[in-house]
């Protein structure tokens, strides 16, 4: 709508963290019983990290966004939102954000965890995008943070191999983009910064699925993950791609149009498969699965700061984002650099 004030959050920097300890494939088989070979053959990863004593989910968060806020030219005084896409807390309360926000000294505006497992992320800057669309907040911080080391069964080599922890964190600005043209079908150029659609989705009945055995309502524990393996995997490559199409569709583009498609980063086959099913070339796809194991809701920002610091994802680019997580949760986001 060339002329109409339009507010959009776009990217100014993007931050990542990880535990000092990686842990490769080769060190778990001395405690489980698995292979280096049976890993990298199913789900692509090569090692993983596993935070420390001293490292938290918001310590992680902290050293992410403290990086972000950095690459992006700005002060924590700047920011005025704080989401935290999490399902590994600190505590049951307060939220992560708030811990956050208070370890970066910022002082103003509002912050809050968002919950929605491996789809975190996409839910959460999907959700600044609103506050900052309205002209409410100016300046959001969205981190993505998880220690899913600690809900791990590590008796239950089905799952213990697959996640690691992690932070990323991506700093969001409004800013007004009216002056440029509403997009025109196969015109990524055209297209104006920030996030341009996106498309979220849940199903609560694929609980069983993919789960947390405790809670504080229910059991009073944290509790350890449970997954249903082949399901996640059917699902993941088979339905979820939904609302990419949804996603491409809103912004009038095809998969041709992107620079680049950033996934969760959960499993290798999952990735190439959801890419081969749009015509999305290998070149195009960021993975790091092989590097940092599934970090959940931490795995896309991970993977966007790895593409931005190698000189990858470069203002102007046409990146879209897409996760499934626990519940089933789903979702997919366009952004233009
Ligand atoms: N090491 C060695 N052997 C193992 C391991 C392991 N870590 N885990 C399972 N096995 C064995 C099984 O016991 C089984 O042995 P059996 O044939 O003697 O019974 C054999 O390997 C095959 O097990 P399957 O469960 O059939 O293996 P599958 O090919 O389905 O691969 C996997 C398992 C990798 C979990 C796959 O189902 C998958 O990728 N699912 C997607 C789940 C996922 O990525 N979830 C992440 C969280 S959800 C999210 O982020 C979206």
């Amino acid at each position: 709508m060339s002329g109409v004030s339009r507010l959009r959050a776009v990217v100014k920097g993007v931050g990542s963290a990880l535990p000092k300890r990686c842990v490769t494939n080769k060190e778990l088989e001395s405690t489980v019983d698995t292979s280096d070979e049976w890993i990298v053959q199913r789900t692509g990863i090569r090692q993983r990290y596993i935070a420390g004593d001293d490292e938290t989910t918001s310590t992680l968060g902290i050293a992410a966004a403290r990086v972000a806020l950095d690459r992006a030219g700005l002060t924590p005084d700047d920011i005025d939102l704080v989401v935290c896409a999490t399902s590994t807390p600190d505590y049951t309360f307060p939220s992560t954000a708030t811990m956050i926000q208070a370890g970066l000294g910022i002082t103003k505006g509002v912050a809050f965890d968002l919950q929605a497992v491996c789809a975190g992320f996409v839910f959460a800057v999907t959700t600044a995008e609103k506050f900052l669309a309205s002209g409410s907040h100016k300046r959001a911080l969205v981190i993505g943070a998880e220690t899913f080391s600690r809900i791990l069964d590590w008796e239950d080599r089905t799952t213990c191999v697959l996640f690691g922890d992690g932070a990323g964190a991506i700093v969001l600005e409004a800013q007004d983009q009216s002056e440029l043209a509403q997009p025109e079908q196969g015109q990524g150029d055209n297209l104006p910064r920030g996030l341009l659609a996106s498309c979220l989705r849940s199903d609560g009945k694929h609980r069983a699925k993919l789960f947390v055995d405790g809670g504080p309502s229910t059991t009073k524990t944290v509790g350890f993950l449970r997954m249903e393996g082949k399901e996640v995997f059917k699902f993941a490559v088979g339905q979820v791609t939904d609302v990419m199409a949804e996603t491409f569709a809103a912004c009038g583009i095809t998969a041709k149009d992107l620079d680049w498609f950033v996934p969760h980063q959960a499993n290798r086959r999952i990735i190439d498969a959801s890419a081969q099913k749009f015509g999305i070339p290998p070149e195009k796809v960021v993975t790091t699965v092989q590097d940092h194991g599934n970090t959940s809701a931490a795995s896309i920002p991970l993977a966007l700061a790895v593409a931005c610091e190698d000189g990858r994802i470069k203002p102007g680019d046409l990146v879209m984002i897409e996760a499934i997580g626990g519940g089933f949760t789903w979702g997919a986001a366009i952004l233009r650099w």
